[in-house]
């Protein structure tokens, strides 16, 4: 454009935007409960996320986020007063969304967790038992060390016994590694999730390397655990927390074969 035509030009005048921009930095806060019950990846932080909305957004707008991974700013729009719309491309992403956005009565499910908790917690700390190596008392141990499927290492915090410590290098005694391999040998009765490692038309996962099943990823131990788990579960009268709980317990079982 020539400099006469640019003086003749109608220019319009920038109107300032109805908001005032974000200018300053937004110290990121801890995720709270409602953030941690899972693993998904990239989880952004939410009171960042809620300032942006609170900040770009008015009461009752939507918000629209196509990658919505955990939900982070579907949550943040609904508890900051607007609405929300999302996706993505992974199924078990919505379905946090989902579940992390689900009203519950907190108390009704903090009642069916006791209950479950009474019928399954002696049955399940009973697999975790070994002998103190010092005082051969027996004690709920917080880790197993594993190589292959052999037992090498045995850690807790402290003997309710003798208050012995022990955080590493604790070889475990001969009687708890029998008792282990015979755990493991063990044929498991009750359900536990056996989902294969490939797609519908037979395609492996790109990350599924040398396993070719969900419970292959998991001890004999682990998996008879949460077979006592889903089955506790399963007992619950109430059906939104027991299923509610079968959701959060299948997201969150995460000790993976060492
Ligand atoms: C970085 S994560 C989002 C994390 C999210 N902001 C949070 O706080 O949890 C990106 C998400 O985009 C999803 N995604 C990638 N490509 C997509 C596509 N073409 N359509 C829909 N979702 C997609 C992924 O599955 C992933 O969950
Ligand atoms: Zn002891």
């Amino acid at each position: 454009m020539k400099k006469s035509e640019l003086a003749q030009a109608k220019i319009r005048r920038i109107r300032p935007p109805a908001f005032e921009h974000i200018n300053r930095q937004i110290p990121p806060e801890p995720h709270t409960a409602m953030y941690v019950w899972h693993k998904y990846w990239s989880r952004k932080t939410w009171n960042v996320v809620g300032e942006h909305i609170k900040t770009y957004t008015r009461e009752h707008e939507v918000v629209f986020d196509p990658f919505a991974g955990s939900g982070v700013v579907a949550v943040e729009a609904v508890r900051n007063k607007r609405r929300a719309i999302v996706c993505d491309l992974m199924p078990v992403a919505s379905r946090i969304t989902e579940l992390t956005l689900r009203p519950l009565n907190t108390t009704k499910l903090l009642e069916a967790f006791q209950r479950v908790r009474e019928r399954v917690q002696k049955k399940i700390e009973d697999l975790y038992i070994i002998y103190c190596v010092k005082c051969g008392k027996p004690l709920v141990a917080d880790c197993f060390v594993r190589e292959g499927d052999e037992l090498r290492e045995v850690r807790y915090k402290g003997c309710p016994h003798c208050e012995h410590r022990c955080e590493t290098k604790c070889a475990p005694r001969p009687k708890d590694v029998g008792a282990l391999a015979e755990l493991e040998s063990k044929r498991i009765k009750e359900w536990y999730p056996k989902n294969q490692l490939y797609y519908d038309d037979g395609t492996p996962f790109m990350k599924k390397e040398h396993f070719d099943s969900l419970d292959q990823l998991f001890t004999k131990r682990n998996l008879r655990a949460v077979a006592m788990l889903y089955e506790a579960i399963e007992a619950e009268s109430s059906r939104c927390c027991a299923n509610f709980s079968k959701e959060l317990s299948r997201r969150s079982f995460i000790c993976v074969r060492g």
